[in-house]
Protein backbone atom coordinates (compact mmCIF):
# COMPACT_ATOMS: atom_id res chain seq x y z
CA UNK A 1 0.00 0.00 0.00
CA UNK A 2 1.53 3.66 -0.86
CA UNK A 3 -0.86 4.71 2.02
CA UNK A 4 -1.59 3.74 5.63
CA UNK A 5 -4.49 6.50 5.75
CA UNK A 6 -6.92 8.55 3.80
CA UNK A 7 -7.17 11.99 3.97
CA UNK A 8 -9.98 12.39 6.27
CA UNK A 9 -9.09 9.79 9.13
CA UNK A 10 -6.48 11.73 11.45
CA UNK A 11 -7.72 12.62 14.62
CA UNK A 12 -5.98 13.64 17.70
CA UNK A 13 -5.63 9.71 19.03
CA UNK A 14 -3.66 9.35 16.15
CA UNK A 15 -1.11 11.37 17.77
CA UNK A 16 2.50 10.40 17.58
CA UNK A 17 1.80 7.56 14.64
CA UNK A 18 3.91 7.99 11.72
CA UNK A 19 2.26 7.87 8.51
CA UNK A 20 2.08 8.03 4.90
CA UNK A 21 -0.81 9.93 2.66
CA UNK A 22 -1.42 10.26 -0.72
CA UNK A 23 -3.47 12.31 -2.76
CA UNK A 24 -3.85 15.57 -4.50
CA UNK A 25 -2.08 19.12 -3.36
CA UNK A 26 -5.55 20.82 -3.28
CA UNK A 27 -3.27 24.12 -1.62
CA UNK A 28 -0.11 24.94 -1.22
CA UNK A 29 1.13 27.68 1.07
CA UNK A 30 4.04 29.07 1.53
CA UNK A 31 4.68 31.09 5.33
CA UNK A 32 8.18 32.62 5.23
CA UNK A 33 9.78 28.92 3.98
CA UNK A 34 7.53 26.82 5.93
CA UNK A 35 5.49 25.01 3.12
CA UNK A 36 1.98 24.26 4.37
CA UNK A 37 0.14 21.73 1.38
CA UNK A 38 -3.74 20.64 2.18
CA UNK A 39 -3.49 17.05 0.90
CA UNK A 40 -6.91 15.40 -0.65
CA UNK A 41 -8.37 12.56 -1.98
CA UNK A 42 -11.71 11.08 -2.33
CA UNK A 43 -12.62 11.37 1.64
CA UNK A 44 -10.98 15.11 2.40
CA UNK A 45 -8.39 16.81 3.04
CA UNK A 46 -5.68 16.81 5.16
CA UNK A 47 -2.90 19.41 6.35
CA UNK A 48 0.73 18.75 5.79
CA UNK A 49 3.68 20.56 7.21
CA UNK A 50 6.87 21.11 5.51
CA UNK A 51 9.37 23.08 8.24
CA UNK A 52 13.26 23.72 6.79
CA UNK A 53 14.24 23.59 9.99
CA UNK A 54 12.70 19.97 10.97
CA UNK A 55 13.71 18.89 7.41
CA UNK A 56 15.06 20.83 5.35
CA UNK A 57 15.27 18.67 2.32
CA UNK A 58 12.18 17.65 2.07
CA UNK A 59 10.78 21.08 2.93
CA UNK A 60 12.74 22.79 -0.37
CA UNK A 61 11.26 20.22 -2.77
CA UNK A 62 7.98 20.96 -1.48
CA UNK A 63 8.60 24.43 -3.16
CA UNK A 64 8.10 22.77 -6.06
CA UNK A 65 4.83 21.33 -5.38
CA UNK A 66 1.82 22.70 -7.09
CA UNK A 67 -2.24 22.07 -7.29
CA UNK A 68 -3.12 18.99 -8.42
CA UNK A 69 0.42 17.42 -8.47
CA UNK A 70 -0.82 13.63 -7.21
CA UNK A 71 2.19 12.79 -4.10
CA UNK A 72 3.02 10.36 -1.52
CA UNK A 73 3.62 11.98 2.09
CA UNK A 74 4.98 10.04 4.99
CA UNK A 75 5.37 11.68 8.63
CA UNK A 76 4.29 11.91 12.52
CA UNK A 77 0.78 13.39 13.13
CA UNK A 78 0.90 16.31 15.07
CA UNK A 79 -1.45 18.13 16.79
CA UNK A 80 -1.80 21.98 15.38
CA UNK A 81 -0.52 24.95 17.49
CA UNK A 82 -3.22 26.11 19.72
CA UNK A 83 -5.88 28.74 17.68
CA UNK A 84 -4.67 27.13 14.34
CA UNK A 85 -7.18 24.26 14.83
CA UNK A 86 -9.81 24.42 11.92
CA UNK A 87 -13.11 23.59 13.02
CA UNK A 88 -14.21 23.30 9.44
CA UNK A 89 -12.46 20.35 9.16
CA UNK A 90 -12.81 16.91 9.87
CA UNK A 91 -9.44 16.63 10.25
CA UNK A 92 -8.44 20.14 11.51
CA UNK A 93 -7.54 19.55 15.17
CA UNK A 94 -3.53 17.37 13.42
CA UNK A 95 -1.91 17.81 10.84
CA UNK A 96 1.11 16.02 9.54
CA UNK A 97 4.67 17.03 10.16
CA UNK A 98 6.33 15.80 6.39
CA UNK A 99 9.54 13.50 6.66
CA UNK A 100 9.35 11.86 3.13
CA UNK A 101 7.64 12.93 -0.01
CA UNK A 102 7.57 11.39 -3.30
CA UNK A 103 5.70 12.89 -6.33
CA UNK A 104 3.81 10.16 -7.89
CA UNK A 105 1.93 12.15 -10.71
CA UNK A 106 3.29 15.97 -11.63
CA UNK A 107 0.54 18.30 -12.73
CA UNK A 108 -0.01 20.96 -15.66
CA UNK A 109 -1.48 23.91 -14.24
CA UNK A 110 -5.45 22.92 -14.61
CA UNK A 111 -7.44 24.62 -17.06
CA UNK A 112 -9.90 26.13 -14.42
CA UNK A 113 -9.58 26.65 -10.59
CA UNK A 114 -11.00 23.23 -9.42
CA UNK A 115 -12.56 25.39 -6.18
CA UNK A 116 -14.50 27.98 -9.20
CA UNK A 117 -18.42 27.04 -9.29
CA UNK A 118 -19.02 29.85 -12.17
CA UNK A 119 -16.53 28.41 -14.35
CA UNK A 120 -17.96 27.75 -18.06
CA UNK A 121 -20.09 24.07 -18.08
CA UNK A 122 -18.38 23.17 -21.99
CA UNK A 123 -14.98 24.09 -20.47
CA UNK A 124 -15.92 21.86 -17.01
CA UNK A 125 -17.18 19.14 -19.54
CA UNK A 126 -14.21 18.83 -21.98
CA UNK A 127 -12.16 18.59 -18.67
CA UNK A 128 -14.48 15.92 -16.87
CA UNK A 129 -12.08 14.33 -14.51
CA UNK A 130 -10.76 17.34 -13.38
CA UNK A 131 -14.01 18.64 -12.60
CA UNK A 132 -15.06 15.29 -10.77
CA UNK A 133 -12.25 16.23 -8.50
CA UNK A 134 -14.83 18.48 -6.63
CA UNK A 135 -16.16 17.60 -3.14
CA UNK A 136 -19.20 18.39 -4.69
CA UNK A 137 -19.26 15.59 -7.56
CA UNK A 138 -18.03 13.23 -5.73
CA UNK A 139 -20.65 13.94 -3.16
CA UNK A 140 -23.46 13.53 -6.01
CA UNK A 141 -21.52 10.17 -7.68
CA UNK A 142 -21.75 8.82 -3.93
CA UNK A 143 -25.19 9.67 -3.56
CA UNK A 144 -25.66 7.58 -7.14
CA UNK A 145 -24.39 5.10 -6.04
CA UNK A 146 -26.26 4.56 -2.74
CA UNK A 147 -29.08 5.21 -5.10
CA UNK A 148 -28.71 2.27 -6.79
CA UNK A 149 -27.68 0.23 -3.79
CA UNK A 150 -30.68 1.25 -1.66
CA UNK A 151 -32.83 0.44 -5.16
CA UNK A 152 -31.47 -3.16 -5.55
CA UNK A 153 -31.97 -3.87 -2.39
CA UNK A 154 -35.57 -3.03 -1.57
CA UNK A 155 -36.23 -4.97 -4.80
CA UNK A 156 -34.96 -8.09 -4.06
CA UNK A 157 -36.01 -8.43 -0.74
CA UNK A 158 -40.08 -7.65 -2.54
CA UNK A 159 -39.27 -10.29 -4.81
CA UNK A 160 -38.24 -9.18 -7.93
CA UNK A 161 -35.66 -10.39 -10.51
CA UNK A 162 -32.77 -7.77 -11.68
CA UNK A 163 -32.87 -8.13 -15.38
CA UNK A 164 -30.76 -6.77 -18.55
CA UNK A 165 -32.49 -5.93 -21.42
CA UNK A 166 -31.28 -5.44 -25.04
CA UNK A 167 -29.86 -1.77 -26.27
CA UNK A 168 -29.63 -2.48 -29.94
CA UNK A 169 -33.80 -2.61 -30.19
CA UNK A 170 -36.16 -1.95 -33.03
CA UNK A 171 -37.69 1.12 -33.48
CA UNK A 172 -41.50 1.59 -32.23
CA UNK A 173 -43.80 4.14 -32.31
CA UNK A 174 -43.69 4.31 -28.76
CA UNK A 175 -43.13 8.42 -28.24
CA UNK A 176 -39.40 9.39 -28.65
CA UNK A 177 -37.69 10.06 -31.63
CA UNK A 178 -34.62 7.55 -31.44
CA UNK A 179 -31.05 6.93 -32.30
CA UNK A 180 -30.79 4.30 -34.80
CA UNK A 181 -27.94 1.78 -35.79
CA UNK A 182 -27.18 0.94 -39.06
CA UNK A 183 -26.36 -2.98 -39.18
CA UNK A 184 -23.14 -3.82 -41.02
CA UNK A 185 -24.44 -7.78 -41.80
CA UNK A 186 -27.65 -6.58 -42.74
CA UNK A 187 -27.30 -4.18 -45.13
CA UNK A 188 -29.52 -1.46 -45.13
CA UNK A 189 -31.40 -2.37 -42.25
CA UNK A 190 -31.01 -0.53 -38.43
CA UNK A 191 -31.23 -1.22 -34.66
CA UNK A 192 -33.12 1.46 -32.89
CA UNK A 193 -31.47 2.16 -29.51
CA UNK A 194 -34.40 1.36 -26.22
CA UNK A 195 -36.19 4.61 -25.17
CA UNK A 196 -37.35 2.00 -22.83
CA UNK A 197 -37.51 -1.60 -22.15
CA UNK A 198 -41.23 -1.31 -22.45
CA UNK A 199 -41.85 -4.17 -24.63
CA UNK A 200 -38.90 -6.27 -22.92
CA UNK A 201 -40.73 -6.20 -19.62
CA UNK A 202 -43.88 -6.54 -20.95
CA UNK A 203 -42.84 -9.77 -23.07
CA UNK A 204 -40.58 -10.79 -19.20
CA UNK A 205 -44.13 -10.84 -17.68
CA UNK A 206 -45.57 -12.88 -20.35
CA UNK A 207 -42.50 -15.55 -19.68
CA UNK A 208 -43.83 -15.55 -16.21
CA UNK A 209 -41.37 -13.61 -14.21
CA UNK A 210 -43.90 -11.99 -12.57
CA UNK A 211 -41.54 -9.20 -10.80
CA UNK A 212 -38.80 -7.48 -13.15
CA UNK A 213 -36.57 -4.40 -12.15
CA UNK A 214 -33.59 -2.99 -13.66
CA UNK A 215 -31.57 0.23 -13.67
CA UNK A 216 -32.28 0.57 -17.08
CA UNK A 217 -30.45 3.20 -19.54
CA UNK A 218 -32.81 4.58 -22.03
CA UNK A 219 -32.23 6.68 -25.50
CA UNK A 220 -34.11 9.43 -26.63
CA UNK A 221 -33.12 11.59 -29.40
CA UNK A 222 -34.88 14.91 -28.30
CA UNK A 223 -33.66 18.66 -28.01
CA UNK A 224 -31.68 18.20 -24.26
CA UNK A 225 -33.29 20.53 -22.01
CA UNK A 226 -32.88 21.76 -18.14
CA UNK A 227 -34.38 18.16 -16.98
CA UNK A 228 -34.48 16.17 -19.93
CA UNK A 229 -31.23 14.31 -21.32
CA UNK A 230 -31.13 12.17 -24.42
CA UNK A 231 -29.15 9.18 -22.46
CA UNK A 232 -31.24 8.67 -19.36
CA UNK A 233 -31.30 6.15 -16.62
CA UNK A 234 -34.51 4.47 -14.86
CA UNK A 235 -35.90 2.38 -11.65
CA UNK A 236 -37.69 0.13 -14.68
CA UNK A 237 -39.81 -2.41 -13.42
CA UNK A 238 -43.21 -4.44 -14.10
CA UNK A 239 -45.43 -6.81 -11.89
CA UNK A 240 -48.13 -9.28 -13.02
CA UNK A 241 -51.13 -10.30 -11.13
CA UNK A 242 -51.51 -6.57 -9.70
CA UNK A 243 -53.39 -3.22 -9.62
CA UNK A 244 -52.70 0.17 -8.75
CA UNK A 245 -53.19 0.02 -5.45
CA UNK A 246 -50.29 -2.39 -5.34
CA UNK A 247 -47.74 -0.39 -7.20
CA UNK A 248 -48.55 3.40 -5.16
CA UNK A 249 -46.98 1.37 -1.33
CA UNK A 250 -44.30 -0.29 -3.36
CA UNK A 251 -42.99 2.96 -4.56
CA UNK A 252 -43.80 4.74 -1.80
CA UNK A 253 -41.68 2.45 0.13
CA UNK A 254 -38.77 2.04 -2.47
CA UNK A 255 -38.42 6.20 -2.53
CA UNK A 256 -38.51 6.46 1.46
CA UNK A 257 -35.64 3.79 1.20
CA UNK A 258 -33.64 5.83 -1.46
CA UNK A 259 -34.09 9.11 0.53
CA UNK A 260 -33.37 7.41 3.62
CA UNK A 261 -30.05 5.77 2.34
CA UNK A 262 -29.14 9.34 0.66
CA UNK A 263 -29.99 11.94 2.14
CA UNK A 264 -31.36 10.50 5.87
CA UNK A 265 -34.31 11.98 5.58
CA UNK A 266 -37.89 10.04 6.07
CA UNK A 267 -40.30 11.03 4.05
CA UNK A 268 -43.93 10.32 4.62
CA UNK A 269 -46.26 7.96 3.01
CA UNK A 270 -48.72 7.96 1.49
CA UNK A 271 -48.57 10.03 -0.90
CA UNK A 272 -51.52 12.33 -1.80
CA UNK A 273 -53.47 11.62 -4.83
CA UNK A 274 -54.54 13.73 -7.63
CA UNK A 275 -56.53 12.75 -10.47
CA UNK A 276 -55.04 14.62 -13.82
CA UNK A 277 -58.65 16.51 -14.06
CA UNK A 278 -57.82 18.44 -10.89
CA UNK A 279 -54.43 18.77 -11.58
CA UNK A 280 -54.84 21.03 -14.37
CA UNK A 281 -58.16 22.95 -12.88
CA UNK A 282 -56.08 23.63 -9.65
CA UNK A 283 -52.51 24.14 -11.04
CA UNK A 284 -52.44 24.24 -14.78
CA UNK A 285 -49.97 21.34 -14.95
CA UNK A 286 -50.04 17.41 -14.80
CA UNK A 287 -46.78 17.98 -12.44
CA UNK A 288 -48.64 20.52 -10.10
CA UNK A 289 -45.88 22.42 -7.74
CA UNK A 290 -48.31 22.64 -4.86
CA UNK A 291 -45.39 23.89 -2.43
CA UNK A 292 -47.09 27.30 -2.73
CA UNK A 293 -50.62 28.04 -3.46
CA UNK A 294 -51.77 30.58 -6.04
CA UNK A 295 -54.61 28.46 -7.17
CA UNK A 296 -55.99 28.68 -10.36
CA UNK A 297 -60.47 29.85 -9.90
CA UNK A 298 -62.62 28.96 -12.62
CA UNK A 299 -64.38 32.69 -13.45
CA UNK A 300 -66.15 31.56 -16.46
CA UNK A 301 -69.32 31.80 -14.84
CA UNK A 302 -68.72 36.04 -13.69
CA UNK A 303 -68.13 36.97 -17.77
CA UNK A 304 -71.17 34.90 -20.13
CA UNK A 305 -72.51 37.97 -20.21
CA UNK A 306 -69.53 40.00 -20.31
CA UNK A 307 -68.76 42.94 -21.99
CA UNK A 308 -65.30 42.17 -22.70
CA UNK A 309 -65.11 40.46 -26.23
CA UNK A 310 -62.08 38.37 -25.68
CA UNK A 311 -63.79 36.71 -22.51
CA UNK A 312 -67.19 36.56 -24.04
CA UNK A 313 -66.37 35.35 -26.94
CA UNK A 314 -64.08 32.66 -25.53
CA UNK A 315 -67.23 31.24 -23.59
CA UNK A 316 -69.75 31.87 -26.34
CA UNK A 317 -67.26 29.03 -28.40
CA UNK A 318 -67.19 26.29 -25.26
CA UNK A 319 -63.86 27.95 -23.94
CA UNK A 320 -63.01 29.05 -20.32
CA UNK A 321 -62.24 32.04 -18.18
CA UNK A 322 -59.17 31.20 -15.71
CA UNK A 323 -57.45 33.28 -13.38
CA UNK A 324 -54.77 33.41 -10.64
CA UNK A 325 -54.16 36.26 -7.72
CA UNK A 326 -50.55 36.88 -7.58
CA UNK A 327 -50.59 38.08 -4.33
CA UNK A 328 -48.29 41.10 -3.65
CA UNK A 329 -47.35 41.26 -7.22
CA UNK A 330 -49.17 44.62 -8.04
CA UNK A 331 -45.62 46.41 -8.46
CA UNK A 332 -44.66 43.98 -11.75
CA UNK A 333 -43.22 46.33 -14.21
CA UNK A 334 -44.10 46.70 -17.74
CA UNK A 335 -41.01 44.49 -18.47
CA UNK A 336 -41.98 41.79 -16.39
CA UNK A 337 -46.08 41.69 -18.10
CA UNK A 338 -44.01 41.80 -21.37
CA UNK A 339 -42.00 39.12 -20.35
CA UNK A 340 -44.84 37.17 -18.69
CA UNK A 341 -47.21 38.06 -21.92
CA UNK A 342 -44.15 36.14 -24.20
CA UNK A 343 -44.53 33.06 -21.87
CA UNK A 344 -48.37 32.59 -22.10
CA UNK A 345 -48.12 32.97 -25.92
CA UNK A 346 -45.49 30.59 -26.40
CA UNK A 347 -48.02 28.42 -24.15
CA UNK A 348 -50.57 29.27 -26.87
CA UNK A 349 -52.59 31.85 -25.16
CA UNK A 350 -53.82 34.45 -27.42
CA UNK A 351 -52.91 37.55 -24.66
CA UNK A 352 -52.40 37.83 -20.69
CA UNK A 353 -55.26 40.02 -19.45
CA UNK A 354 -53.75 41.60 -16.26
CA UNK A 355 -55.07 43.76 -13.16
CA UNK A 356 -53.26 45.70 -11.10
CA UNK A 357 -54.90 46.39 -7.49
CA UNK A 358 -52.79 49.73 -6.81
CA UNK A 359 -53.79 52.81 -4.01
CA UNK A 360 -57.48 51.38 -4.13
CA UNK A 361 -57.55 51.11 -7.38
CA UNK A 362 -58.08 48.68 -10.02
CA UNK A 363 -55.33 49.14 -13.20
CA UNK A 364 -55.82 47.72 -16.45
CA UNK A 365 -56.76 48.11 -19.82
CA UNK A 366 -59.65 46.28 -19.64
CA UNK A 367 -61.67 47.15 -16.19
CA UNK A 368 -63.76 49.48 -17.93
CA UNK A 369 -65.84 46.92 -19.58
CA UNK A 370 -66.22 45.15 -16.49
CA UNK A 371 -69.51 46.03 -14.39
CA UNK A 372 -70.06 45.90 -10.60
CA UNK A 373 -71.50 42.64 -9.93
CA UNK A 374 -68.60 41.18 -12.38
CA UNK A 375 -65.71 42.77 -9.77
CA UNK A 376 -67.62 41.59 -6.87
CA UNK A 377 -67.82 38.31 -8.02
CA UNK A 378 -63.76 38.40 -8.68
CA UNK A 379 -63.02 40.10 -5.46
CA UNK A 380 -64.96 37.24 -3.81
CA UNK A 381 -63.90 34.08 -5.87
CA UNK A 382 -59.95 35.21 -5.97
CA UNK A 383 -59.98 36.74 -2.71
CA UNK A 384 -58.43 40.21 -4.09
CA UNK A 385 -57.05 42.87 -2.03
CA UNK A 386 -54.86 46.06 -2.03
CA UNK A 387 -51.20 45.30 -3.78
CA UNK A 388 -52.64 42.33 -5.98
CA UNK A 389 -51.84 41.30 -9.26
CA UNK A 390 -54.47 39.48 -11.30
CA UNK A 391 -53.79 37.64 -14.37
CA UNK A 392 -56.35 36.08 -16.95
CA UNK A 393 -56.50 32.92 -19.26
CA UNK A 394 -59.66 32.86 -22.00
CA UNK A 395 -59.28 30.03 -23.89
CA UNK A 396 -60.01 26.36 -24.65
CA UNK A 397 -60.24 24.64 -21.27
CA UNK A 398 -56.98 23.18 -21.67
CA UNK A 399 -54.81 25.92 -23.39
CA UNK A 400 -56.37 28.10 -20.61
CA UNK A 401 -55.13 25.91 -17.73
CA UNK A 402 -51.77 25.10 -19.53
CA UNK A 403 -51.33 28.92 -20.02
CA UNK A 404 -52.11 30.06 -16.17
CA UNK A 405 -50.18 27.00 -14.84
CA UNK A 406 -46.54 28.43 -16.61
CA UNK A 407 -47.59 31.93 -15.39
CA UNK A 408 -47.53 30.71 -12.13
CA UNK A 409 -44.78 29.25 -11.68
CA UNK A 410 -43.32 32.30 -13.28
CA UNK A 411 -44.65 34.38 -10.66
CA UNK A 412 -43.55 32.06 -8.02
CA UNK A 413 -39.62 32.76 -9.30
CA UNK A 414 -40.08 36.31 -9.82
CA UNK A 415 -41.82 36.40 -6.21
CA UNK A 416 -39.12 33.99 -4.74
CA UNK A 417 -41.73 31.68 -3.47
CA UNK A 418 -39.58 29.06 -3.02
CA UNK A 419 -36.19 30.07 -1.79
CA UNK A 420 -35.18 28.05 1.10
CA UNK A 421 -38.07 26.20 0.65
CA UNK A 422 -36.34 22.55 0.60
CA UNK A 423 -39.44 20.30 1.46
CA UNK A 424 -40.31 17.49 -0.43
CA UNK A 425 -43.76 17.13 -1.70
CA UNK A 426 -44.98 14.14 -3.42
CA UNK A 427 -48.40 13.37 -5.26
CA UNK A 428 -49.74 11.03 -7.49
CA UNK A 429 -51.27 11.95 -10.63
CA UNK A 430 -54.06 9.93 -11.49
CA UNK A 431 -56.52 9.17 -14.41
CA UNK A 432 -54.52 10.36 -16.87
CA UNK A 433 -56.74 10.38 -20.30
CA UNK A 434 -56.11 7.36 -22.63
CA UNK A 435 -56.04 9.53 -25.56
CA UNK A 436 -54.76 13.12 -26.79
CA UNK A 437 -56.03 14.70 -30.27
CA UNK A 438 -53.07 15.53 -32.14
CA UNK A 439 -53.90 18.54 -34.74
CA UNK A 440 -50.53 18.13 -36.26
CA UNK A 441 -51.03 14.35 -37.39
CA UNK A 442 -54.64 14.60 -37.46
CA UNK A 443 -55.01 12.16 -35.08
CA UNK A 444 -55.74 10.46 -31.46
CA UNK A 445 -52.30 9.89 -29.94
CA UNK A 446 -51.60 7.62 -27.33
CA UNK A 447 -51.04 10.45 -23.71
CA UNK A 448 -48.71 7.41 -21.94
CA UNK A 449 -48.22 4.54 -24.90
CA UNK A 450 -50.29 2.33 -26.81
CA UNK A 451 -49.78 -0.38 -24.00
CA UNK A 452 -51.57 1.27 -21.47
CA UNK A 453 -54.87 0.60 -20.50
CA UNK A 454 -58.83 2.22 -20.61
CA UNK A 455 -59.95 2.08 -17.15
CA UNK A 456 -62.83 -0.83 -17.21
CA UNK A 457 -65.46 2.04 -16.53
CA UNK A 458 -64.67 4.21 -19.49
CA UNK A 459 -64.35 0.94 -22.14
CA UNK A 460 -68.05 2.00 -23.37
CA UNK A 461 -66.92 5.66 -24.11
CA UNK A 462 -64.12 3.94 -26.15
CA UNK A 463 -66.57 1.76 -27.89
CA UNK A 464 -68.38 5.02 -28.42
CA UNK A 465 -65.89 6.87 -29.95
CA UNK A 466 -65.99 9.08 -27.21
CA UNK A 467 -61.40 9.36 -26.98
CA UNK A 468 -61.57 12.62 -25.32
CA UNK A 469 -63.72 11.24 -22.84
CA UNK A 470 -61.65 7.78 -22.11
CA UNK A 471 -59.29 8.07 -18.89
CA UNK A 472 -55.86 5.75 -18.73
CA UNK A 473 -55.05 3.11 -15.60
CA UNK A 474 -52.20 5.37 -15.77
CA UNK A 475 -50.44 7.47 -13.07
CA UNK A 476 -47.50 10.02 -12.93
CA UNK A 477 -45.26 10.20 -9.18
CA UNK A 478 -44.51 14.18 -8.75
CA UNK A 479 -41.94 15.91 -6.80
CA UNK A 480 -41.58 19.10 -6.26
CA UNK A 481 -43.40 20.11 -9.76
CA UNK A 482 -41.51 17.10 -11.83
CA UNK A 483 -41.97 13.95 -12.90
CA UNK A 484 -40.25 11.62 -11.19
CA UNK A 485 -41.76 8.64 -12.64
CA UNK A 486 -44.56 7.23 -14.75
CA UNK A 487 -46.31 4.61 -15.59
CA UNK A 488 -49.70 2.37 -16.13
CA UNK A 489 -51.75 -0.90 -15.66
CA UNK A 490 -50.98 -2.60 -19.52
CA UNK A 491 -53.56 -4.24 -21.97
CA UNK A 492 -52.74 -7.97 -21.91
CA UNK A 493 -55.76 -9.08 -24.09
CA UNK A 494 -55.11 -9.32 -27.90
CA UNK A 495 -58.18 -8.13 -29.01
CA UNK A 496 -58.11 -4.85 -26.65
CA UNK A 497 -54.84 -4.04 -28.00
CA UNK A 498 -55.77 -4.54 -31.86
CA UNK A 499 -58.69 -2.48 -30.62
CA UNK A 500 -56.14 0.00 -28.86
CA UNK A 501 -53.96 0.41 -32.22
CA UNK A 502 -56.81 0.56 -34.37
CA UNK A 503 -58.17 3.80 -32.30
CA UNK A 504 -54.37 4.94 -32.87
CA UNK A 505 -54.32 4.52 -36.65
CA UNK A 506 -51.81 1.96 -36.98
CA UNK A 507 -53.41 -0.52 -39.36
CA UNK A 508 -53.20 -4.38 -39.72
CA UNK A 509 -50.27 -4.48 -41.50
CA UNK A 510 -48.47 -1.74 -39.43
CA UNK A 511 -49.20 -3.58 -36.34
CA UNK A 512 -48.15 -7.04 -37.82
CA UNK A 513 -44.90 -5.21 -39.08
CA UNK A 514 -44.10 -3.27 -35.69
CA UNK A 515 -45.45 -5.15 -33.11
CA UNK A 516 -45.53 -8.76 -34.00
CA UNK A 517 -43.63 -10.30 -30.78
CA UNK A 518 -46.34 -8.39 -28.83
CA UNK A 519 -49.32 -9.70 -30.38
CA UNK A 520 -48.25 -13.34 -30.97
CA UNK A 521 -46.75 -13.28 -27.23
CA UNK A 522 -50.75 -11.98 -25.65
CA UNK A 523 -52.36 -15.09 -27.38
CA UNK A 524 -50.14 -17.69 -25.64
CA UNK A 525 -51.49 -16.32 -21.88
CA UNK A 526 -50.33 -13.50 -20.69
CA UNK A 527 -51.21 -12.27 -17.39
CA UNK A 528 -52.53 -8.89 -15.94
CA UNK A 529 -49.62 -7.04 -15.45
CA UNK A 530 -48.38 -2.83 -14.83
CA UNK A 531 -45.57 -1.08 -13.92
CA UNK A 532 -43.42 2.30 -13.47
CA UNK A 533 -40.51 3.62 -14.47
CA UNK A 534 -38.65 6.33 -12.31
CA UNK A 535 -36.55 8.82 -13.44
CA UNK A 536 -33.16 8.40 -11.86
CA UNK A 537 -31.60 11.37 -13.28
CA UNK A 538 -34.15 13.72 -12.06
CA UNK A 539 -34.72 11.80 -8.63
CA UNK A 540 -30.93 12.50 -7.82
CA UNK A 541 -31.22 16.32 -8.85
CA UNK A 542 -33.45 16.90 -5.93
CA UNK A 543 -31.36 14.46 -3.52
CA UNK A 544 -28.19 16.56 -4.74
CA UNK A 545 -30.02 19.53 -4.69
CA UNK A 546 -28.73 20.94 -7.97
CA UNK A 547 -31.08 21.96 -10.61
CA UNK A 548 -28.74 20.96 -13.57
CA UNK A 549 -29.39 17.33 -14.26
CA UNK A 550 -25.96 16.99 -15.84
CA UNK A 551 -24.32 17.42 -11.99
CA UNK A 552 -25.99 14.43 -10.78
CA UNK A 553 -24.12 12.10 -14.61
CA UNK A 554 -20.63 11.34 -14.28
CA UNK A 555 -20.10 11.95 -18.22
CA UNK A 556 -23.07 13.88 -19.63
CA UNK A 557 -23.48 15.38 -22.61
CA UNK A 558 -23.99 18.59 -22.92
CA UNK A 559 -27.00 20.53 -24.08
CA UNK A 560 -26.22 20.26 -28.31
CA UNK A 561 -25.85 16.69 -26.96
CA UNK A 562 -21.86 16.52 -27.88
CA UNK A 563 -19.37 14.80 -25.42
CA UNK A 564 -16.44 17.45 -25.40
CA UNK A 565 -14.36 15.61 -23.21
CA UNK A 566 -14.30 12.22 -26.09
CA UNK A 567 -14.99 14.49 -29.00
CA UNK A 568 -18.64 12.72 -29.96
CA UNK A 569 -20.25 12.75 -31.99
CA UNK A 570 -17.76 12.45 -34.62
CA UNK A 571 -17.30 11.72 -38.49
CA UNK A 572 -16.78 7.75 -39.47
CA UNK A 573 -14.04 6.66 -41.57
CA UNK A 574 -14.84 6.26 -45.03
CA UNK A 575 -14.20 2.26 -44.55
CA UNK A 576 -16.19 2.42 -41.42
CA UNK A 577 -19.24 3.69 -43.53
CA UNK A 578 -18.54 1.24 -46.43
CA UNK A 579 -19.06 -1.53 -44.09
CA UNK A 580 -21.85 0.01 -42.65
CA UNK A 581 -23.37 0.63 -46.25
CA UNK A 582 -23.94 4.20 -45.72
CA UNK A 583 -22.93 7.48 -47.73
CA UNK A 584 -22.85 10.96 -46.18
CA UNK A 585 -23.83 14.19 -48.04
CA UNK A 586 -22.29 16.81 -47.48
P1 LIG B 1 -41.70 7.74 -19.34
O1 LIG B 1 -41.36 8.04 -20.73
O2 LIG B 1 -42.78 8.56 -18.66
O3 LIG B 1 -42.20 6.25 -19.16
O4 LIG B 1 -40.40 7.83 -18.45
C1 LIG B 1 -40.41 7.54 -17.06
C2 LIG B 1 -39.62 8.59 -16.29
O5 LIG B 1 -38.30 8.74 -16.81
C3 LIG B 1 -37.88 10.09 -16.68
N1 LIG B 1 -37.52 10.61 -18.02
C4 LIG B 1 -36.49 11.44 -18.27
N2 LIG B 1 -35.56 11.97 -17.48
C5 LIG B 1 -34.62 12.76 -18.03
N3 LIG B 1 -34.56 13.03 -19.36
C6 LIG B 1 -35.46 12.51 -20.21
N4 LIG B 1 -35.38 12.77 -21.53
C7 LIG B 1 -36.50 11.68 -19.67
N5 LIG B 1 -37.54 11.00 -20.22
C8 LIG B 1 -38.15 10.37 -19.19
C9 LIG B 1 -39.03 10.87 -16.10
C10 LIG B 1 -40.21 9.99 -16.39
O6 LIG B 1 -41.23 10.16 -15.45
N6 LIG B 1 -41.82 2.80 -20.35
C11 LIG B 1 -42.47 3.88 -19.62
C12 LIG B 1 -42.69 3.54 -18.17
C13 LIG B 1 -43.81 2.55 -17.91
O7 LIG B 1 -44.89 2.71 -18.47
O8 LIG B 1 -43.57 1.65 -17.09
C14 LIG B 1 -41.62 5.13 -19.73
O9 LIG B 1 -40.50 5.14 -20.19
O10 LIG B 1 -38.83 11.01 -14.71
P1 LIG C 1 -57.21 43.04 -26.86
O1 LIG C 1 -58.65 43.37 -26.76
O2 LIG C 1 -56.87 41.98 -27.85
O3 LIG C 1 -56.33 44.28 -26.96
O4 LIG C 1 -56.84 42.41 -25.45
C1 LIG C 1 -57.01 43.11 -24.24
C2 LIG C 1 -56.21 42.44 -23.16
O5 LIG C 1 -56.63 41.07 -23.04
C3 LIG C 1 -54.71 42.39 -23.44
O6 LIG C 1 -54.04 42.59 -22.19
C4 LIG C 1 -54.48 40.99 -23.95
O7 LIG C 1 -53.19 40.55 -23.59
C5 LIG C 1 -55.54 40.21 -23.19
N1 LIG C 1 -56.00 39.01 -23.91
C6 LIG C 1 -56.30 38.85 -25.23
N2 LIG C 1 -56.71 37.58 -25.50
C7 LIG C 1 -56.66 36.93 -24.33
C8 LIG C 1 -56.95 35.61 -23.92
N3 LIG C 1 -57.37 34.68 -24.79
N4 LIG C 1 -56.78 35.28 -22.61
C9 LIG C 1 -56.36 36.21 -21.71
N5 LIG C 1 -56.08 37.46 -22.03
C10 LIG C 1 -56.23 37.84 -23.32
Amino acid sequence: MIRTHHCNQLRPEHIGQNVTLAGWVDSRRDHGGVIFVDLRDREGLTQIVFNPEKNPKVAARAHGLRTEFVVAVRGEVVPRLPGTENAKLATGAVEVMAAELEVLGPSETPPFPLDDTAVNEDLRLQYRYLDLRRPAMVHNLRARHRFAQATRSYLDRHGFIEIETPILSKSTPEGAREFLVPSRIMPGEFYALAQSPQQYKQLLMVAGLERYFQLAKCFRDEDPRADRITELTQIDLEMSFISQEDIFPLIEGLLQEIFRATMGVEIPAPFDRMPYAEAMNRYGSDKPDRRFVMELHDVSNLFRESAFKVFRATLDAGGVVKAINAKGFASITTGQIEEMTETAKQAGAKGLAFIKVENGEWKSPIVKFFTEAEKAGLTETLGIEEGDLILFGADRWETACTVLGRIRLLVAEKLQLLTGNDSLNFLWVTDFPLLAFSPEDNKWNAVHHPFTRPKAEDLPLLEAGQFDKVRAEAYDVVLNGVEIGGGSIRIHELDLQAKMFGVLGVSEEQQQRLFPHLLKAFSFGAPPHGGIALGVDRLLMAICGTNNIRDVIAFPKNNRGQDLMMGAPAPATARQLKELHLSTRS
